[in-house]
C-alpha cells in the first residue's frame, strides 16, 4: 500500500540500501567492537548471532510487515490494524520518543565523530603525544561550543537530506554512501590484518571466553542486536510504509540483516588487530574510537593520517543514513498531522537539537554536568536509557501485538505479497518465533537486568 502522501522506495535495492543504511551506524563501528571484546569475544559473539537471528529479524520482519500493511507512521498504524482502538497508539508513542532520544545522543557522538574526522584533515591529531589522547578527548567532549557546532552541522546535513524527501534524498543519499562505506571499511580490515601482530586482535575478537560473558553481558547483547538493527522502535515500521508493493519482505529482512552483521564483525576486524599491532590496550571502552585508535593511526606514520581520515569519514557516513531513518521516523509522524514535510523536518530538528545540546553540555566535566536526574548526568541517562532499557521494552511491546493480535491471515497475505510469493516455513516463524520464543527471551532478558 503506498503512503498517503505518494512517497515511496523506488525499488528493493533502494529499499534494502537505505534500511541497511539506518542499520549500520555507530552501533556496528563504534560500539559493537568494544562491547563485544568486554563480554568475551567469541563468547559474546554467540550470544549475540542468536539475538539477531530469533529477535531481530523476527521484529524487522514484523514491523516491515505492519508498516507495509496500513501504510501509515506508527501511531496511527497500530490502532489501524485493531479496528481502531486508539489504545494501541501509545504503543507506536512510545517508539517515537525512543527515536527522539535516540537521535538526541547519536547526534553528540556524530558530532565528536566530524571534529575527528576535521582533526585528522587538518593535522591536529597527528601533532598529539601518544600518553595525551585522553585529555584531548575529555577536554574537547567536556567543551562548550566545538561539540555543540560539530553537532549542529551534523543534523544541518541530515534534515537537507529529510527535506529531499523519500526516494530523491533517503534512497539517493543511501544508495551512494553505502557501496563508498563498504569499499572505506574493507580498505581499512586490509590495513589492519596485514600489521604484524594482527592475530592476536583476531584471537581477541573471536575466541570465546565464557568467563566474561556475565548476565550484564547478555543484556548488552540483546539491546544490542536492537540497536544494532534498528527494530523495536518503529523505524522499521515507517520504513515499511514506504516499501514497494512487490518487495519480498522476508528476502529483504535477511539480507538488512546479514548486511548489518558483516559490517559489525568488519569493523571488529578493522579495529582489534590495529590495536593490538600497536600494542594499544583494547579494553578501552567507548572511549576505544576516540582515545585508542588515533594512537594507532599516529604509530603508523604518515600514511596513518590518510587512514585516519578514512575512518573518522566511514563513522560520520554510517552515523548519517541511521540518524537520517531517526530524523525520518519522526517527520513521517509530524507531517502526517498535516504540516509540511519540509515544516516538519525543521521543527523535529528543532527540538531535538535542544536535548542534543543539552546532553554534550552535561557530559565528562562539561558545565551542566551537576545536573544530575536519578543519580546520573544527563548523557549518561541517555545513553542507559536508549542502549539497554528502551529498544527491548518497545520491541517487547511490538512482538506481542504482532504475535498475539494482528490477525494472522493478514500477516500471511502480506508477507506473501497477496499470495504471490512463496512463504515456506511461515507457520514455524510465526508461532516458535514470533510467539513464544521472541517475546519469552525478551521477557526473561528484560526482567533479569532489570533486577540486577
Ligand atoms: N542502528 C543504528 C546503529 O547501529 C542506530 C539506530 C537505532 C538507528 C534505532 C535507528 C533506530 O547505529
Amino acid at each position: 500500500m503506498a503512503t498517503k502522501t505518494g512517497e515511496g522506495f523506488s525499488s528493493s535495492f533502494g529499499a534494502i540500501m537505505a534500511a541497511a543504511g539506518s542499520a549500520v551506524g555507530l552501533g556496528n563501528i563504534w560500539r559493537f567492537p568494544y562491547i563485544c571484546g568486554k563480554y568475551g569475544g567469541g563468547a559474546f559473539l554467540l550470544v549475540y548471532i542468536f539475538f539477531v537471528i530469533f529477535i531481530g529479524m523476527i521484529l524487522m520482519m514484523s514491523e516491515f510487515v505492519i508498516g507495509r500493511r496500513t501504510g501509515e507512521d506508527p501511531m496511527k498504524a497500530y490502532p489501524k490494524l485493531m479496528h481502531h482502538r486508539p489504545g494501541w497508539k501509545f504503543v507506536g508513542l512510545a517508539g517515537l520518543i525512543t527515536c527522539f532520544l535516540i537521535l538526541a545522543i547519536y547526534l553528540v557522538i556524530s558530532g565528536w565523530t566530524l571534529n575527528y574526522f576535521w582533526e585528522s584533515l587538518t593535522g591536529t591529531l597527528a601533532g598529539i603525544a601518544d600518553g595525551d589522547f585522553g585529555t584531548h578527548f575529555n577536554e574537547f567532549a567536556s567543551s562548550v561550543w566545538r561539540p555543540v557546532i560539530f553537532l549542529v552541522l551534523f543534523l544541518v546535513f541530515t534534515t537537507i537530506v529529510i527535506i529531499g524527501g523519500v526516494e530523491k534524498g533517503i534512497e539517493r543519499v543511501s544508495k551512494l554512501l553505502m557501496p563508498i562505506l563498504v569499499v572505506l571499511l574493507l580498505v581499512l580490515c586490509v590495513r589492519s590484518l596485514t600489521l604484524e601482530g594482527a592475530s592476536a586482535g583476531v584471537a581477541y575478537l573471536f575466541q570465546p571466553d565464557f568467563s566474561k560473558l556475565t548476565g550484564e553481558g547478555i543484556l548488552a547483547a540483546l539491546g544490542q542486536a536492537l540497536f544494532s538493527l534498528s527494530v523495536g522502535m518503529g523505524v522499521m515500521i515507517v520504513y515499511g510504509s514506504y516499501l514497494p508493493v512487490d518487495d519480498n519482505i522476508l528476502k529483504t529482512s535477511v539480507w538488512i540483516t546479514v548486511c548489518d552483521f558483516a559490517i559489525a564483525i568488519l569493523s571488529g576486524i578493522a579495529i582489534f588487530p590495529a590495536v593490538f599491532a600497536c600494542g594499544q590496550d583494547p579494553t578501552g571502552g567507548p572511549g576505544l574510537v576516540y582515545q585508542v585508535l588515533p594512537m594507532v593511526f599516529n604509530s603508523l606514520g604518515g600514511i596513518g593520517r590518510l587512514f585516519s581520515i578514512v575512518f573518522f569519514l566511514l563513522l560520520a557516513l554510517a552515523a548519517l543514513t541511521s540518524a537520517i531513518s531517526l530524523l525520518e521516523a519522526l517527520t513521517q509522524w509530524l507531517s502526517s498531522e498535516k504540516v509540511g514535510r519540509t515544516a516538519s523536518a525543521i521543527l523535529m530538528s528543532a527540538a531535538v537539537v535542544l536535548l542534543a545540546v543539552a546532553a554534550s553540555l552535561s557530559f565528562g566535566d562539561g558545565i551542566w554536568s551537576g545536573f544530575k536526574l536519578g543519580g546520573m548526568q544527563l548523557f549518561d541517562l541517555l545513553d542507559k536509557l536508549t542502549g539497554t532499557i528502551l529498544p527491548p521494552v518497545c520491541a517487547l511491546m511490538t512482538i506481542l501485538f504482532f504475535g498475539w493480535f494482528m490477525k494472522k491471515d493478514d500477516i500471511i497475505d502480506e508477507l506473501s505479497n497477496h499470495g504471490t510469493v512463496k512463504i515456506g516455513y511461515f507457520n514455524v516463524f510465526y508461532y516458535f518465533l514470533a510467539r513464544f520464543v521472541a517475546p519469552l527471551a525478551l521477557l526473561i532478558v528484560l526482567i533479569s537486568g532489570l533486577i540486577n
